[in-house]
């Protein structure tokens, strides 16, 4: 039987999108919760604005452990964290996605015997050249409950030894935030305030591997100038990008149109409306899937293929980008309406609080 509160851990944009619908299914089963802003991310734009688009609640606590190298960081978030969770006492940590905040929970928690709860368990991009990679690994290690977004996840996760009986396939709780305020995207107004063109395309990238060494920076930059001589492209910036193309030199290149980062229903309002987006992001090629917008993702792999095989997503490399947006724009119709992946339907929170609710007091 549950004592403490359910504790949830938040750091990074992506993390607040995937706890709304949880939290707030927790909440109608009247769990007692609390809720750990661990400040990875504290810019305005990147994070209280997320807090107001999503109805999440102020959090308990903010660690406010801000930004440095990874070890920087991660030590800053055990640290905060460990004082948090002896403050709070939880019953259970629940966890999102693959972000430092993610692993440094986990292994605060497993080290006080707290159970953890990893949602968006078992993506693999098999790639240790990305930090995520190796966070979702130890944290799926760490962690009783595990909450997967896709089938090949339980495959994943069952060749690493992950007992079956810890995981559970609930669908996409990122999808059902997005299906929820679906409602509300406005690409029409976006596009107004932007001075977008009818036909443009969405640009986002902030993995190291694309923005952070100048000559990845300028390859990538080079071939988005290219391709906007066919659409226009309109890039929302991470600070990451925005400091990789100053060091680049290449803050005021012709062809870009470069934006401060957007609140989540003004970045998704633009999304919705685009006819390409190229991206590196993660949750952006499962987003893109469910509206129906072709993206392009400049990575050499991903974690999630479900996008690719059910979805609208394809991988390139920074070469390939022109000719695959000609593609799209000149010689590919509608794509054909799909089932999309299985169990993204808006219900994944629900699914997953059941989990959490049965577990913590068994039968
Ligand atoms: C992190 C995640 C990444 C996720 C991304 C979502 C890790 C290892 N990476 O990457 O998986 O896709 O969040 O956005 O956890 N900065 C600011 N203001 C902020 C936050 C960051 O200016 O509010 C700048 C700082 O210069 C910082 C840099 O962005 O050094 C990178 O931030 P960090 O949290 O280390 O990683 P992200 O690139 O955001």
């Amino acid at each position: 039987m549950v004592v403490g509160p359910v504790v949830h851990v938040v750091g990074a944009r992506p993390n607040f999108v995937k706890a709304a619908p949880v939290f707030s299914a927790l909440s109608a089963l009247g769990v007692v919760q609390r809720l750990v802003h661990t400040g990875q991310h504290y810019d305005p734009a990147m994070s209280d604005v997320f807090f107001a688009d999503l109805d999440l609640p102020e959090p308990d606590a903010n660690l406010g452990v801000g930004s440095g190298s990874h070890a920087t960081q991660t030590a800053a978030l055990l640290v905060g964290l460990e004082h948090a969770f002896e403050e709070l006492v939880p019953s259970l940590v629940v966890v999102y996605g693959d972000v430092n905040s993610t692993l440094a929970a986990a292994l605060v928690a497993a080290k006080l015997h707290v159970p953890v709860a990893h949602v968006e368990a078992g993506l693999r991009s098999f790639d240790a050249s990305m930090p995520e990679e190796i966070n979702r690994r130890l944290t799926d290690q760490l962690a009783q409950l595990l909450f997967a977004t896709s089938p090949e996840a339980l495959v994943h996760l069952g060749n690493e030894g992950i007992p079956a009986d810890r995981v559970h396939f609930v669908g996409n709780p990122m999808i059902d935030t997005l299906l929820r305020h679906r409602h509300r995207l406005d690409p029409a107004r976006e596009r107004a305030r932007l001075a977008l063109p009818d036909r443009y395309g969405v640009v986002t990238m902030h993995r190291p591997a694309n923005v952070d060494r100048p000559e990845d920076a300028v390859r990538l930059v080079d071939a988005l100038v290219a391709a906007s001589e066919d659409v226009a492209l309109v890039w929302p910036l991470h600070p990451r990008s925005r400091e990789g193309l100053r060091r680049a030199g290449l803050q005021e290149r012709e062809g870009l149109r470069l934006s401060d980062p957007l609140g989540y229903l003004d970045f998704l309002s633009l999304v919705s409306g685009a006819a390409v987006v190229i991206t590196d992001s993660g949750g952006i090629q499962e987003e893109t899937t469910v509206l129906g917008v072709p993206c392009l993702t400049v990575r050499e792999s991903t974690e999630r293929p479900i996008t690719i095989t059910a979805g609208t997503n394809r991988l390139v490399r920074p070469d390939e980008v022109v000719e695959s947006v000609r593609r799209i724009l000149f010689d590919e119709g509608p794509r054909p309406a799909g089932d999309g992946p299985p169990l993204w339907d808006g219900r994944a929170g629900e699914r997953i609080a059941d989990v959490l609710v049965s577990w913590s007091s068994p039968a």
